[in-house]
């Protein structure tokens, strides 16, 4: 199979992980005699600093123009100052925009060698396996106006939270089709005890569910789905919410799993690429010293050959070289408890390489 990969770096710890990641597209192609080209595109700070914008055109043409996109990271203090329509995630959230991407799928599974990187208790986080369904393009993040305004008693702001009924009904849609391939259930979380938009995001969730009488909807109030996420993990199979409410709870959900360091992601929906990236930031604190976790990116690759490539042996080798390093004791510094050897970023990635070199294929 021949893809083409649109690359982007980013800033902070994103380059790292990235090379990290390509080396394992490498690995794949020749163990299972593919090809992947890669071409590299500019996005958030770096794009600003280069270019002036966080997303050149040049860059949403890149992407269109490919099989898939693997982006690393964007941001940093460097450019926190700027004004809200010229910092780097100005840039992450365009491109997700511009490729129609509104179904941003979030996995998170505990892994029973990590279990003890958790803070939470071991039988809490053991066996956890659930999907975090966010919608990505609409809601409080992309709603107008969003503004800064001059009012006769002084200074005011807003941020809306707008959804056509149509955004609602596409990714309770991409969330029902995943619980069918799952455990079949489905939790939609809105705050409908507060917000009009939930309470159509609710009656949605029932219509659409309707159409799938083989999955179980339930529903649950965003607080406490926040609280149930560290009571009973176990309880979630797909949870889809609003685009704010699954930025945060996907955080929070990553410490089930012992760091964000772990949890990749797919961006879906669009008519051309998705977009897999893994959920963590740009870690300015530890860029460019070869310590950053690169089992998220890894972990998107093995996304990015399932839903866009359909090569799910090829995935499946790549997370099941991730559990077999993590099963023999490798760490990064992130995951590590006090007292174990910790790896660098380049030998971590070794380890998953020489695994997915070893593995058996059918
Ligand atoms: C994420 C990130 C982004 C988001 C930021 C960097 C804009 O936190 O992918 O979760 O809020 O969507
Ligand atoms: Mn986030």
């Amino acid at each position: 199979m021949k893809k083409k990969i649109t690359v982007i770096p980013g800033d902070g710890i994103g380059p790292e992980v990235i090379k990290s990641a390509i080396k394992v597209l490498e690995a794949v192609a020749s163990k299972f005699n593919h090809e992947f080209t890669f071409q590299y595109a500019k996005l958030g700070g770096v794009a600003i600093d280069e270019e002036g914008t966080p997303l050149p055109q040049s860059t949403i043409d890149l992407c269109k123009n490919s099989d898939g996109v693997l982006l690393g990271a964007v941001g940093g203090p460097k450019w926190d100052t700027l004004p809200g329509h010229m910092r780097p995630e100005k840039g992450l959230l365009g491109i997700r925009k511009a490729l129609n991407l509104y179904a941003n799928l979030r996995p998170v599974t505990a892994h029973n060698s990590l279990l003890d990187a958790s803070t939470l208790k071991k039988e809490v986080v053991a066996g956890v396996d659930l999907m975090i369904v966010r919608e990505l393009t609409g809601g409080l993040y992309f709603g107008q106006p969003q503004e800064r305004r001059q009012e006769p008693d002084g200074e005011a702001v807003v941020d809306t939270l707008y959804y056509k009924k149509s955004e609602i009904e596409r990714i309770m849609k991409q969330a029902f089709e995943l619980a069918r391939l799952r455990r079949k259930k489905v939790t939609s979380v809105d705050k409908a005890n507060v917000l009009e938009s939930s309470r159509l995001w609710r009656e949605v969730a029932e219509a659409v569910g309707s159409e799938y009488p083989d999955v179980q909807l339930e529903h649950m109030l965003v607080d406490n789905a926040a609280m149930q996420l560290i009571r009973n993990p176990k309880q979630f199979d797909v949870v889809v919410t609003e685009n704010m409410f699954g930025d945060i709870l996907s955080d929070e959900a990553s410490m089930l799993t012992g760091s964000l360091g772990m949890l990749p992601s797919a961006s879906i929906g669009g008519e051309g690429p998705g977009l897999y990236e893994p959920i963590h930031g740009s870690a300015p604190d530890i860029a460019g010293k070869n310590l950053a976790n690169p089992l998220a990116t890894i972990l998107s690759v093995a996304m990015m050959l399932r839903y866009s490539f359909q090569l799910s042996e090829e995935a499946d080798t790549i997370e099941t070289a991730v559990t077999k390093v993590l099963e023999a004791g490798y760490r990064t510094g992130d995951i590590a408890l006090n007292g174990e050897q910790v790896l660098k970023t380049e030998e971590m990635t070794e380890k998953v390489i020489d695994n997915i070199q070893l593995a058996v294929t059918n």
